[in-house]
């Protein structure tokens, strides 16, 4: 293999040799979105790269077929152009999210927190991640055309998928959806079919119409394949911290987003840092099923969190809470809620509750508490929030929140 500081100037054959056994790289992405991932930080000439993933295969820290670290010097040849040319032929839908270090959450910790940035992704959230893996999959087996039940956030990444990859889609999702998710799905070309009061009820009318010859059913959260494109997020933590965090703060739903991170934390050789698993009261299928040591299905949900709204989680969800430390906790709506303020005011991003799941970590005070229980360390090397999505959510949604939750 090339050196990295080589692989700007590669022509087309020498790009072909970097591919893997079937010629794609990790996550189902052409040479050549491997060698955008190189360039999408600094492009200055000369510049280093920490977060250049390098294609393995050998030696080397990943597995074979898969992306590992590495440290790429851009030569005087690298420019934005090629860049641009080089995503022209990705077909990975997500994108390397930033990594930002927040101030004021760094303060309130005693730490550096730094904020994964999914709602910065192309639809919103990360799910476009494992959703968009998923769908590119199918479409190569021969899917014609694609159904997802969601409660907003998968749809959407389906939807996008389905358009990129030029297949019809159908998302069908619970009645009180909001009207601009409604909208932005058929923006985007899908039909959209509105069925029952939560998201089970959607999906058992998805699960029906994906019977239909050709049409593939694509589950929000519970498919190997949209733990595999989830855990790429890992992947770029890797790459761009270094040295792992002290502890990864996520939101559970169905737990494709746990069961993603859990398998890229495993894989980077990190399964040693803490993963805090955080839900909303109603909708804590997780929690309950931990408590249980079995899954459990909630009676209904209840929650504002509605990305959040699964009633039974995936059964992965479980085998994760064997392989990583998770540290479960659950959280009133009110304070998701106010920490959706909190965000908006600290950092000028206005999240989804179930992102502010997440952030209640923090501005409840959880992480210090399990510090003070002894449960993580009191000396943290850093921390990581997953900011998972900012879709279901806009001023005057917040506002109503805050009304019903009695926080005005
Ligand atoms: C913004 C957001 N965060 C978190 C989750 C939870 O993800 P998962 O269902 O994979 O646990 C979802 C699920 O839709 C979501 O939309």
């Amino acid at each position: 293999m090339k050196p990295p500081s080589a692989l700007c100037s590669l022509n087309h054959a020498e790009r072909g040799r970097l591919r893997g056994v079937d010629g794609r790289s990790r996550f189902g992405a052409p040479t050549s979105t491997l060698l955008h991932v190189i360039f999408t930080c600094p492009h200055g000439p000369g510049s280093q790269s920490p977060a250049a993933p390098l294609k393995g295969g050998g030696a080397g820290t990943g597995p074979p077929g898969s992306l590992r670290a590495g440290t790429a010097v851009a030569p005087a040849s690298c420019s934005c152009a090629v860049v641009a040319m080089e995503d022209s032929w990705s077909e990975r839908f997500h994108t390397v999210s930033p990594l930002l270090r927040s101030w004021a959450l760094s303060q309130m910790v005693g730490t550096d927190v730094f904020l994964k940035c999914e709602n910065m992704q192309p639809m919103g959230s990360f799910k476009i991640r494992g959703i968009g893996h998923f769908c590119q999959e199918v479409a190569r087996k021969g899917c014609r055309h694609l159904v997802c039940s969601s409660g907003g956030n998968a749809g959407l990444a389906a939807a996008y998928s389905a358009r990129k990859l030029g297949l019809p889609a159908t998302i069908v999702l619970p009645e009180a959806t909001a009207p601009q998710v409604v909208r932005r799905l058929q923006g985007e070309g899908a039909e959209v079919l509105l069925a029952g009061k939560v998201w089970d009820d959607a999906n058992l009318q998805a699960q029906t119409l994906a019977q239909r010859d050709g049409w593939v059913y694509v589950s929000p959260f519970d498919h190997p394949l949209i733990w595999e494109g989830h855990s790429s997020l890992v992947w770029e933590l890797h790459a761009a911290l270094g040295t792992p965090p002290g502890a990864v703060v996520l939101a559970v739903g169905g737990g494709g987003l746990l069961a993603g991170v859990s398998a890229g934390l495993l894989e980077v050789g990190w399964q040693h840092v803490p993963i805090i698993a955080m839900e909303t009261c109603g909708a804590h299928c997780f929690h309950a099923a931990l408590e249980a040591g079995r899954l459990v299905t909630l009676p209904d949900i209840t929650s504002v969190a509605t990305s959040l709204g699964a009633k039974t989680a995936t059964a992965q969800a479980l085998v994760c809470a064997q392989q990583s430390t998770i540290l479960s906790r659950v959280v009133q709506d009110a304070e998701a809620v106010s920490a959706v303020q909190r965000f908006l005011d600290d950092e000028r991003m206005l999240v989804e509750p179930a992102c502010g799941a997440a952030l209640a970590a923090i501005y409840s005070g959880l992480l210090g508490q399990l510090q003070a229980e002894g449960r993580l360390s009191p000396s943290l090397a850093s921390v990581v929030v997953i900011v998972c999505g900012g879709n279901n959510i806009d001023s005057r949604q917040l506002q109503s929140l805050q009304t019903q939750l009695g926080q005005t």
